[in-house]
C-alpha cells in the first residue's frame, strides 16, 4: 500500500504538471486525434498492480478537469462504458493489427500504462489527424490506406508505467503486439449515449470486450475523487 502511494504521488505530481502545461488540451485531441502524456520519472520496483495502484492512477485521471472537459467536448452526451484491464494478446496477428476504425464514431480511449519497462515491441500505432474521416459504412473497419493515408504521419504510440495515451477510436488505428511481449494497461473508454442508435457499427458489441472488467463497486469504493469529478462520472451514467 505505502509503495503504491508513493509511485501514484510521483505520477500524480508529474500528471499534474503535463497537464498544465497542456490547457488546449481539447484543440490537440480535435487536431491530431490523440495526446501522449509521458511520464519521465523513473519509476521502478513496482513489484504488483494491485486495486490500490490501479485506483489512484484512475483517481489523477478522472480528477483531471482538462481531462474532463475534453472529453464533454469532444463527445456528444459523454458515457463511460466501461474500465478494464488490458493484457495485449501474445500472437503476432490478429485482426487488430490491420488498420481500422473501431466503427462506432467518435469514441475516447484513455490508456493508462501498467508497465515498468518501456516494450518498444507492442504498442498502438495511428495515422495522425484520420480521426474526421468519415466512414460510409460502419460494418466494414477493416481499411486499405488510401494513397492520402500512406503519405500521413504514423505514430507508434508505446506506453510505460504512469503514461497517458488519449485517442479516438475512430481514427485510423492498428495494434502491434509480439508473441515475447505483453502490454498491460487500464483502459478507460467514454463514447456517445447515442452510439449504437444511429450508428450501425458492431466492433464495440463484441462479446469479448466484457472480458477482464474492473469491478465497477470495488472500484467505486477506492476512488478518490472530488466532488466535481464524481458528478462528472456520475453524469457519464457510470456510478
Ligand atoms: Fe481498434
Amino acid at each position: 500500500m505505502r509503495k503504491a502511494n508513493f509511485i501514484s504521488g510521483l505520477i500524480k505530481n508529474l500528471t499534474i504538471r503535463f497537464f498544465n502545461k497542456l490547457e488546449p488540451l481539447n484543440g490537440l485531441l480535435q487536431k491530431k486525434g490523440y495526446v501522449i502524456f509521458k511520464n519521465k520519472i523513473n519509476i521502478s520496483k513496482c513489484k504488483s498492480i494491485d486495486l490500490n495502484l490501479i485506483s489512484e492512477l484512475v483517481s489523477i485521471v478522472i480528477n483531471n478537469h482538462t481531462i474532463q472537459k475534453t472529453i464533454k467536448d469532444y463527445i456528444c452526451f459523454p458515457r463511460l462504458d466501461q474500465i478494464r484491464l488490458l493484457k495485449s494478446p501474445r500472437v503476432k496477428y490478429t485482426p487488430q493489427c490491420e488498420w481500422h476504425h473501431d466503427s462506432v464514431g467518435h469514441r475516447i480511449k484513455i490508456y493508462i500504462g501498467l508497465d515498468e519497462i518501456l516494450n518498444k515491441n507492442v504498442y498502438t500505432e495511428i495515422v495522425e489527424s484520420s480521426n474526421f474521416n468519415s466512414y460510409f459504412d460502419y460494418n466494414i473497419t477493416r481499411l486499405v490506406l488510401t494513397e492520402e493515408e500512406h503519405l500521413s504521419k504514423k505514430i507508434k504510440c508505446n506506453i510505460k508505467l504512469g503514461d497517458v495515451f488519449i485517442f479516438d477510436t475512430n481514427m485510423i488505428h492498428r495494434g502491434v503486439y509480439s508473441k515475447d511481449e505483453v502490454r498491460n494497461v487500464i483502459e478507460l473508454e467514454f463514447s456517445s449515449f447515442f452510439r449504437g442508435k444511429i450508428i450501425p457499427g458492431k466492433v464495440g458489441y463484441k462479446k469479448n470486450r466484457e472480458r477482464n472488467l474492473l469491478d465497477k463497486r470495488e472500484l467505486t469504493e477506492k476512488l478518490i475523487l472530488d466532488k466535481r469529478s464524481r458528478d462528472f462520472l456520475k453524469h457519464c451514467f457510470f456510478f
